[in-house]
Order: C-alpha cells, then structure tokens, then sequence
C-alpha cells in the first residue's frame, strides 16, 4: 500500500510517499481502508519533532483519518468490515491504518469523509464550553479548521458578538458568511484598536487563541472585567507573555486547554451532537483536498497560512 512516510524531522519536504506493507490488526483494533486525512496543525508540529511522538525513522506520520473498516482485530465485537469511521490512528498517512477501537467513531451516511473528521469541531465545541453565561468571544485564526468551527458553535450558541480574527481579506469574507458578526484582518497595524471599539469599554468576556506571540498579551487589552482567555495553541511559535497587572485589574484569567483531556462520556456526548450538526448540515467546513501524494505541499500551505477551513489529504478508492 502506499503511505506518507518520513526518514528524519524536518520542513515539509521531508515527507515522501512510499509503498509498504499492509497493516494486519492487534486483538483491539481495526484496520481502515483510508479515504481522508486531516490535516491539523498538530502534524506540522508532530513532522518538525516539537512533539517528538515517532519512536523510530523511517515511519508513517501519525493522523486523524475517516475511511471504511476492511478488517476487526480478535477481540472486537461491536465493530464490522464496512462501518465507515473516524479517528486517530497512529500509521495514520496511509491507504490503510490500524486504529484502536477505544477511539473509533462510527459516521451515518449523511457525513462524507472529509466532514467526520472531528478534532477541531471538537476542540471547537469544549472551548466554547469552557465558561458560561457570555455575550461576546474573539477568536483568531478564525478563518482556519478550530476557527471556522468556533464561529458557526458560537453562531448556533446564540452568543450575540461573535469577533473574528483573521490574516487576510478572503478569511474575513469567509468567516462573515458562518455567521462572524465582525471580522478583523490581524494583519493590519491598527487591528487592536479596530477591535477594542467593536468591544467598547465593556470588552469581550471570551478570547480564544492559537496565535502566541504578542497576540495573547495584546488581546488583554480587549478582555473585559472577570473575562476569561484561553491559549490552546502557539502556530506562531513564538513564546507569549501577558502582564499579570492586567489580569490583576480585571480579575481575568488565562487558562490553557486541549481537546486531549475532554473526559470520555462528555467527549461521546460532544462527538453525537458535532456529528448531528455536520449530518443535518447546521455545521460545515470549506474543505481544501489534496492527493496523498501531496502531502508535503499542503503542510507547506498551511505553514504558510495559506489555508481556508479545513486542510484534508485524500486517497483513492
Ligand atoms: N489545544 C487543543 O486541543 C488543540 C486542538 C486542535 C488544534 N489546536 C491548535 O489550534 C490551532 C489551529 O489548528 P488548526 O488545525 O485548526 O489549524 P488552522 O487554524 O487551520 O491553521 C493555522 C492558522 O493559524 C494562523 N496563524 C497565525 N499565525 C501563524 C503563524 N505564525 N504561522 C502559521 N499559522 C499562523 C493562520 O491563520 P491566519 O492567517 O488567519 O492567522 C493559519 O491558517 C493550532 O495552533 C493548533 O495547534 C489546539
């Protein structure tokens, strides 16, 4: 079968398509004739080695894959050759990937591969639940896979002030059209304070970023009275700093999260309501697809913050 592989951490380049053998299935797994790959911005870091998860070059990089299952390893029972699922799959870049069964998802027919891969509707929906009660969120990187989904949660919520903050004017159009009441271009020297007038004196109770650098310090300014940030990611690589004087004055707090720490039965219960939402069509994605064998280029777009939505790799039938 063929697969992305790597021989070493690296740029982009360093992924390679080659053909390998099948995988067979441990008792607790099943195999999956693979159809699409997320790719989510955890695999750039995962490819660079700043989550150094690969026990031994060359290998498979790591995924979120949605296919069909081909095969059950001897000790599944509630799983069946032909169940189309989702999940994380360790080999995960391949035509065909083990899956442990404690991470399987089953998808109805109405959700295509692309759409029941859920990690960031789901890192989406446990943000926005992370506190209660409030009116207004910012977000940026809105325009992305997490972003884009925490604008239509946010929409459907009901939150009233839904700010969107994006790197370019096509992302702003595109978050507008999933229900952003604003969107800002971040890009832009002035877009703090094209931001704290939208907030006004009262500021945003949520704020919500990936960014890291300066951005998280900067957006404090915008927090309002007893608001709460949420850092959940650093694509900019950069360290973050915020001033406790600031929080100290607003009794705000900043708090970290990840979707990787969602207990079980809130994550089903999570994962039945996302996947109800994509069915009905209340909860979509713009989806960029590239071939398998161009998985290096699409890692180098989103890198490149070239991205709109949600970035798959897709393999053929
Ligand atoms: N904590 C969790 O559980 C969890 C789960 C999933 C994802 N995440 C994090 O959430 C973020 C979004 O993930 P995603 O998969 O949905 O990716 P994504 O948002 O589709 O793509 C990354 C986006 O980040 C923005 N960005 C801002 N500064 C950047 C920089 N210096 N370099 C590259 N990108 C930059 C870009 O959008 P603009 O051009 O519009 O700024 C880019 O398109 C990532 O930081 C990821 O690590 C966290």
């Amino acid at each position: 079968m063929k697969a992305v592989t790597l021989h070493a951490y690296g740029a982009p380049e360093v992924l390679q398509v080659a053909e390998l053998p099948m995988p067979h299935p441990a008792p607790q797994e099943v195999i999956v004739k693979v159809q699409a790959v997320a790719v989510n911005y955890a695999d750039l870091l995962v490819r660079q080695g700043v989550y150094p998860m690969i026990q031994q070059f060359p290998a498979i990089l790591p995924g979120e894959i949605s296919g069909v299952i081909t095969a059950t390893g001897s000790e599944v029972q509630h799983l069946q050759p032909g169940q189309r699922v989702s999940g994380y799959a360790p080999a995960g870049y391949a035509a065909y990937a083990a899956m442990p069964v404690a991470g399987v998802i089953v998808l109805p027919e109405a959700v295509v591969p692309a759409q029941g891969l859920l990690t960031q509707s789901l890192t989406a929906q446990h943000l926005l639940e992370q506190t209660s009660g409030y009116r207004s969120v910012v977000i940026t990187a809105a325009g992305g896979g997490v972003g884009s989904q925490v604008v239509q949660l946010a929409r459907i919520k009901g939150i009233p002030q839904i700010i969107a903050l994006t790197g370019s004017a096509a992302k702003q159009q595109y978050v507008r059209s999933l229900g952003a009441t604003h969107a800002i271009n971040y890009r832009d020297s002035d877009w703090l304070q094209q931001l704290t007038n939208i907030t006004g004196p009262q500021g945003a109770d949520l704020i919500l970023d990936a960014t890291g650098g300066d951005t998280p310090s900067r957006l404090v300014t915008a927090l309002a009275v007893n608001g709460t940030l949420i850092i959940y990611g650093n694509s900019s690589a950069q360290p973050s700093s915020v001033n406790p004087r600031e929080l100290i004055m607003k009794s705000a707090r900043v708090v970290g999260s990840t979707v990787y720490n969602i207990p079980p039965v809130q994550r089903q219960q999570w994962t039945d309501y996302l996947v109800q939402l994509i069915a009905t069509g209340q909860l979509t994605s713009k989806v960029n697809s590239y071939p398998f064998t161009e998985a290096a280029l699409a890692h180098q777009d989103v890198e490149n913050r070239h991205n709109t939505g949600k970035t798959v790799l897709t393999f053929p039938d």
